[in-house]
């Protein structure tokens, strides 16, 4: 299955910020644990590229990508150590061209029809919307894509599991991203079993609205 698919079929990518890489192999087996396979390794952290070659190594079954990422230099970093996909903040050119050079999937945040326009020139037809909450939401997320029909979303910022229902069953989105069920204290304070319980409640409702 093509990497954008799986991100679509999880229906939500954890975003998580990890302080050390020991740390990464239990976090991906709680989310698998939970039901999702696919998680983003955030680029806010000395640990986060070794933590992304600790999955990529070890958690064969999971599809780990890399997230926060700024520079060129980043991308090619997370790919060589195994990133399936790249996630950033804003809409970077370099950053979606170099990602494309390496035949990895880019999904970067626009919140603008000019970004959009930007990000579908370099041939994306799915962008990340981030902050979410902060720029509107759903229904800025509606508005948008009335002009771009076929463009799809994964909104981050903001997501929690009392609102992925209504972003779910927006069409335009392919899936959400989000910390809440990957807490950064739980990972410091060892609370795996936490982090797969709320992963198995966003999971059953990814497959309730899908009718799965
Ligand atoms: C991100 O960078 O994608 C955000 O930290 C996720 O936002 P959230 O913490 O509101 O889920």
């Amino acid at each position: 299955m093509q990497i954008m698919d799986r991100i679509k079929k999880a229906g939500v990518v954890p975003v998580i910020v990890l302080d050390s890489a020991e740390q990464a192999v239990p976090t991906a087996k709680a989310l698998l644990a939970g039901g999702i396979d696919v998680m983003e390794i955030t680029f806010r952290t000395e640990a986060a590229a070794a933590a992304i070659r600790e999955v990529a190594e070890h958690v064969p079954e999971m599809c780990v990508g890399a997230g926060s990422v700024r520079t060129a230099e980043q991308c090619r970093t997370a790919i060589g150590c195994g990133a399936a996909f790249i996630v950033s903040a804003g809409f970077s050119e370099p950053l979606v061209l170099s990602c494309r050079e390496q035949g990895i999937p880019a999904l970067p945040g626009c919140v603008t029809p000019t970004e959009i326009m930007a990000a579908m020139d370099c041939g994306l037809d799915t962008v990340k919307f981030f902050p979410a909450g902060a720029f509107g939401g759903l229904s800025a997320i509606r508005a948008l894509s009335e002009p771009f029909p076929g463009l799809k979303f994964v909104p981050t910022g903001g997501v929690r599991q009392e609102n992925l229902e209504d972003y779910l069953r927006t069409p335009c989105i392919a899936a959400v991203g989000g910390s809440w069920i990957c807490r950064r204290e739980d990972i410091n304070e060892g609370r795996f079993d936490r982090i797969t319980e709320l992963t198995a409640r966003a999971s059953e409702t990814v497959r309730r609205v899908r009718g799965e």
